[in-house]
């Protein structure tokens, strides 16, 4: 099993080339919807690119000059991309339009950060019939601070940081794996940007960026999932690329657990130790703590665990709309509107559904199921794989935006699984 390059830190990064009017060489991307639709919204503003045939793949992308400053209406709602397109444009155009965004539906996932971060350097931003319209003459460093440590926040604030008049302090500031990853093409392009301690990034804005070539980081929220799909099968399987030091958080809660990891040269060996796993507390939190996306494949492992597990969700307000599904197969998961758990969380006291009590183990029936978002799309097929009984699960298109050959690779697991034509 060999997990594919991340699709957090390829989408960005094929952002991070209209930056530059040379040629961008990205590595490792994933065969993914999300790509493709990232392709297109990229090219409708002017970027032309060429794929290597080879999976594995190779992205060649470049854009002489900006065409247009509009995004069309028509990729309003498909992901979270469009927005960020905004500092390359203002400084490529001078102009911005960029249609409201999509994404799985777990929670508000409002952008506010992002447009106080933009005006912040510089730039005049209206909002009207379904679009964000900004302009500037060249955007300027800041000081800023972001009220939450927001991926896409920091990740915007750094496209309009680095190409900026002066220094931009980026305080607060998220720093995920993806989000170094996207430092380092930028740092390849030319760009002059320190991580300082607790959470600050220093940007000293350059008057241009250049080409680069860079080889995308690998996923780590597929490689977790594999990890669960294999200890909860009872099965031992050698996940190729996962990296221990982006993971460290997600292999402390399998050894509290008591589940099996050895770490290999080549990736992370996953296996189920023959005695019965430990229920446990599990609080997501921003890196270096236990990733939001790691939360739905976590939730599965501990429905098969005897005992009480909890878990407790930091990062969005909505995110266990998937356990229902899971209930009907006949797992026990009761939500809570508390913080159960210790971690400091926005959402105490107000009436969001963001703790869940785990009670373990249950046997799941098969069921029929429509898959609600991207991450829930792999907890269900693992649930589908357990269940007893054969399970139709719709909705497949979700799993297939972000999980290169899902279906190939859960059949070389030996899962009796098809697509139905
Ligand atoms: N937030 C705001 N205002 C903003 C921005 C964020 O209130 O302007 C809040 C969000 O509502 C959320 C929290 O801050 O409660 C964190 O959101 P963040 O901005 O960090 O998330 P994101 O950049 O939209 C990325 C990933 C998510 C991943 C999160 C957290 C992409 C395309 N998406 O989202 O991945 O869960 O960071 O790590 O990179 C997924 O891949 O399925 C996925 C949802």
């Amino acid at each position: 099993m060999c997990v594919s390059g991340a699709k957090n830190a390829a989408t960005k990064q094929i952002v991070a080339s209209l930056l530059t009017d040379e040629p961008v060489v990205l590595h490792n991307i994933p065969q993914i919807g999300d790509i493709a639709v990232t392709l297109d919204v990229c090219k409708s503003v002017g970027l032309t690119f060429e794929r290597d045939s080879a999976p594995g793949s190779t992205l060649r992308l470049h854009t002489p000059t900006v065409r247009t400053p509009e995004v069309p209406l028509a990729f309003s709602g498909l992901n979270r991309i469009p927005i960020l397109l905004m500092g390359p444009l203002l400084h490529r155009y001078g102009t911005a339009v960029i249609p409201m965004l999509g994404g799985d539906d777990i929670g508000k996932r409002p952008v506010d950060f992002h447009v106080q971060a933009l005006e912040q350097l510089g730039a005049t931003i209206d909002f009207k019939d379904g679009r964000y319209y900004a302009t500037a003459d060249r955007l300027r460093g800041a000081v800023i601070e972001l009220p939450y440590p927001s991926v896409g926040a920091t990740e915007n604030t750094l496209f309009a940081a680095v190409l900026a008049k002066g220094t931009t302090l980026i305080k607060n500031a998220a720093v995920e794996p993806e989000v170094i990853d996207q430092v380092m093409l930028l740092q390849k392009m030319g760009a002059i940007i320190f991580l300082d301690t607790d959470r600050t990034i220093v940007v000293e804005g350059v008057e241009k960026l250049s080409g680069a070539e860079h080889t995308v980081i690998n996923d780590r929220i597929e490689a977790a999932s594999w990890a669960v799909a294999a200890i909860i099968t009872g099965g031992d399987v050698v996940v190729e690329g996962a990296e221990q030091a982006n993971m460290l958080t997600f292999l402390n809660m399998l050894r509290r657990m008591g589940a099996g990891f050895e770490v290999r040269p080549d990736g992370i060996r996953f296996y189920h130790p023959g005695c019965p796993l430990k229920p446990i507390l599990v609080e997501t939190d921003v890196h270096p703590g236990f990733m939001t996306d790691w939360q739905q494949p976590f939730v599965m492992l501990m429905t098969q665990i005897d005992g009480l597990s909890v878990m407790h969700e930091t990062v969005y307000e909505k995110r266990f709309g998937y356990t229902e599904e899971l209930v009907r197969m006949g797992a026990e998961i009761q939500l809570f509107r508390q913080c159960l758990g210790e971690k400091p969380c926005r959402f105490k006291g107000r009436d969001h559904p963001h703790s869940c009590v785990v009670k373990g183990a249950t046997p799941l029936r098969a069921a029929d199921m429509t898959i609600p978002d991207l991450r829930a799309g792999f907890s269900y097929l693992i649930a589908a794989s357990v269940a007893a009984g054969t399970s139709r699960i719709g909705g497949i298109q979700y799993v297939e935006r972000g999980y290169t050959n899902i279906l190939g690779k859960f059949q070389s697991l030996d899962a009796n699984i098809r697509l139905k034509q």
